[in-house]
């Protein structure tokens, strides 16, 4: 193929196959051929959408004005625009497919704080591969993830996306996901090559708001936000998105110490740099650049290597390079970024290696066979988490007469949560599906609405319009009194209530930050109305960012937090909810009680005066109207079984440099039945040359036990893992006292002192 087509052009303009073993070489010799406005054209990338037909793409790319495209799925389009480059246009470079293949592709799975919820490394893995086999048969090179922004504020929308608030677990799911989607090498015909995001700090916007300012110190920066972006490029990712905001008044598009200073010089990132969607235009907002041509300017001699949706680069560089304000080295760097992730792709060896023939191209694109439902329920079950569970309400009798009521019971699009690429509602399990399936023949389903997601027309207005091609939203028009009738009545009838709330898909999403994070009004009428029923009230949660459940968990009695949890979302809470699989996901966040104490991350640094529970007083660090503390901390989660966990033991107290030592915990499953415990392992330095967390994670184990077993859980200590960033942001592991906590969630914990000498 490669050979075929790469010498079909003119003679003397084209990549060299017989250079092809050798990418530098490859590279340079290509460079060679090209004209400035080609480089140029590279720079860009481009979405298909209304403004932006394929027919006008195709004639732009066989000019050499389109680098790479995303937002397209479709095998004929996408060969069209492929033929266009390596058949019509002068130097027959290739471009590349992109898309937001974020949790899934045509099978969807959990959003992220879903999976980060299975502390499962593998499951989160496998999620990706799947999405990587399904997104490269759909004819798409690259993926704009992982995201992996720590977030510490759930009023940002975003929060779902990501993998929650902890540095430690956030960059270990950084390696697994981008070993999933690359798989051996982002050339191989069934990978994707992963771009993480977003570089850097998104996750830290002011106030939650999004797209707002990131003002942090340089440790913070350094110990708690940069360590996931590190990761994702340490384990291989040939990507790198920008982010949209400024950190310390330098916006991340035209920051030289981010991309240059940091990301190429210190972590040694080869691939390519793409700016997010009109990033480089915004440098004029931000107030950074006087117009259009000074944001060219700034964005690529900071070392943004693609501009993503605005033509900017193609319309100011020539004249920027013609003045001599920006050099062709310059530019040259960033083709170079560019060729090299094409090539890295395994473009220059077939550009149509996604693409395949025609004669292929799947006659059914929404095909059942082209699903990998299996492991969507297997990751999806792993994702919820058990909050509450008083007097073992669940799991539930499939023999039962079971109430079924809320706005999400039965809502397929909500399922997916955002950012649900190529997914199909249609092929959504909602949870009255699932649970209707599983009591089939056996107990008795009663289904109600109840109340809408939100009577708030203005809130109804805002999520429609967010996306625009389909109806996000749609409401009963029934008055809620009627519907909370209908959901009470069927509730009287009923053994036990299982009530579907929390927000739509939409009010967790880019450009949806809350300033409220509780269960709207008209859903906690309805949970009001059911409580008052005296019925056994089971809520199952769906949402994407921690919420104030100050009300629900006093009066639920029992809580399954189930995110967003994909098409075989409804499969798996039922899974759960009969007791076919006993719950195991842990929070990757903090739960506060009220939005007022955000942030409410686990991992602070210590103050003078800390708040010590049961020591009333006042001058102590706290907030006097309410309890302090999370609602549900960090590592929290329930099972349908009981586990204990020893003392610790350390094989020594003193850790000598360069050497390692184990600390132990034997757990128990002291319950009735097998389960999964996630058994955490914390350091608290105890005094440091900067203020240190009081705690942080730094290893963690997931594993099975049966009614009774016992078994101990060992993590070796090193060096390594005391380290930090200290004033001078050197990573050093001080001497002194540490404290090694071993528990299920981050507050329970047995703890064991050593010394690193
Ligand atoms: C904007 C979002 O911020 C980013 O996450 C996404 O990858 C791009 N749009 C492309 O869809």
């Amino acid at each position: 193929m490669l050979f075929a087509v790469l010498l079909a052009g003119p003679a003397g303009a084209q990549p060299n196959p017989a250079l092809l073993h050798d990418k530098q070489a490859f590279i340079a010799d290509l460079m060679k051929q090209m004209t400035l406005d080609e480089k140029i054209g590279q720079l860009r990338l481009i979405s298909i959408g209304p403004d932006m037909p394929r027919e006008k793409i195709a004639q732009e790319i066989a000019a050499g004005r389109i680098g790479g495209t995303f937002n397209s799925v479709v095998h004929v389009d996408n060969r069209m625009m492929q033929d266009a480059a390596v058949k019509k246009s002068r130097l027959k470079i290739p471009i590349f497919f992109a898309y937001d293949v974020v949790h899934g592709h045509r099978t969807i799975f959990p959003i992220g704080l879903g999976q980060a919820s299975s502390w499962d490394m593998g499951a989160i893995e496998r999620g990706a591969r799947v999405a990587a086999i399904e997104a490269s048969a759909d004819s798409l090179d690259m993926t704009f993830a992982p995201m992996v922004d720590i977030s510490r504020d759930p009023r940002w929308g975003r929060t779902s996306e990501g993998f929650g608030e902890d540095p430690y677990l956030v960059s270990r799911i950084a390696r697994a996901m981008v070993k999933g989607y690359q798989g051996a090498s982002p050339a191989k015909p069934d990978s994707i090559m992963a771009a993480v995001k977003h570089f850097a700090l998104y996750g830290a916007v002011e106030g939650g708001r999004d797209y707002n300012v990131v003002d942090m110190s340089p440790q913070r920066m350094y110990q708690d936000y940069l360590p996931p972006y590190h990761a994702a490029i340490e384990a291989g990712a040939g990507g790198v998105m920008v982010a949209l905001n400024s950190i310390n008044g330098v916006p991340a598009s035209a920051n030289t110490w981010l991309m240059q200073d940091l990301l190429r010089k210190d972590w040694g990132f080869r691939g390519v740099a793409v700016s997010d969607h009109g990033a480089i235009t915004e440098l004029v907002r931000h107030g950074v650049a006087r117009d259009g041509r000074e944001a060219a300017k700034l964005a690529i001699k900071a070392g943004i290597d693609m501009s993503m949706a605005d033509t900017l680069y193609l319309q100011e560089l020539p004249g920027l390079v013609k003045s001599g304000e920006v050099s062709v080295e310059e530019i040259d760097r960033s083709v170079r970024n560019i060729l090299g992730a094409k090539y890295d792709m395994g473009l220059f060896q077939d550009p149509y290696v996604r693409i395949g023939a025609a004669a292929d191209d799947p006659p059914d694109l929404y095909a059942e066979s082209r699903m990998h439902r299996a492991d969507a329920r297997e990751v999806a079950r792993k994702s919820l988490v058990l909050l509450e569970n008083r007097n073992q309400t669940l799991p539930l009798a499939k023999t039962a007469t079971i109430a079924l009521v809320g706005p999400l019971a039965d809502s397929p699009l909500d399922m997916m949560g955002s950012w649900s690429a190529a997914g199909k509602s249609q092929s959504s399990i909602t949870l009255r599906r699932g649970m209707e399936e599983a009591m089939r023949g056996k107990g008795r389903l009663l289904y109600a609405v109840g109340a809408n997601v939100t009577d708030d027309q203005q809130i109804v207005d805002y999520l429609n319009f967010l996306n625009w091609d389909h109806k996000e939203v749609i409401q009963d028009p029934r008055p809620p009194s009627d519907m909370i009738a209908e959901a009470v009545a069927a509730a009287r009838r009923a053994d036990v209530i299982v009530a579907a709330v929390g927000e739509s898909r939409g009010m967790s999403h880019e450009s949806s930050s809350r300033t409220r994070l509780d269960i709207p009004a008209s859903q906690r009428a309805l949970l009001q109305a059911l409580k008052a029923t005296g019925k056994p009230l089971v809520l199952v949660l769906m949402n994407g960012r921690p919420l104030d459940l100050q009300w629900e968990s006093a009066n639920a009695d029992a809580m399954l937090e189930t995110w967003y949890s994909g098409t075989e979302g409804g499969h798996a809470i039922a899974d759960v909810l009969f007791g076919d699989y006993n719950p195991s996901g842990k929070l990757p966040i903090s739960f506060p009680r009220s939005i007022g104490q955000i942030p409410t991350y686990y991992n602070h640094p210590r103050v003078g005066r800390p708040f010590v529970e049961g020591k009333p007083g006042n001058y102590t660090s706290q907030y006097f109207e309410e309890k302090n503390g999370p609602l549900y901390p960090f590592g929290y989660g329930l099972s349908y079984t009981d586990f204990t966990v020893s003392a610790v033991s350390l094989s020594s107290a003193r850790l000598e440099r360069g050497g390692r030592i184990a600390a132990r915990v034997t757990v128990t499953n002291t319950g009735r039945r097998q389960g999964e415990a996630v058994v955490q392992l914390y350091i608290r330095d105890e005094a440091a040359s900067v203020v240190r967390p009081v705690k942080e994670l730094r290893g963690f184990r997931k594993l099975a036990l049966e009614p009774g077993e016992s078994r101990t859980v060992q993590f070796d200590i090193g060096e390594d893992d005391l380290k930090f960033f200290n004033a001078r942001l050197e990573h050093v592991a001080e001497p002194g006292e540490f404290e090694a906590q071993i528990g299920l969630d981050s507050q329970s914990v047995q703890s064991a002192r050593f010394e690193l000498r």
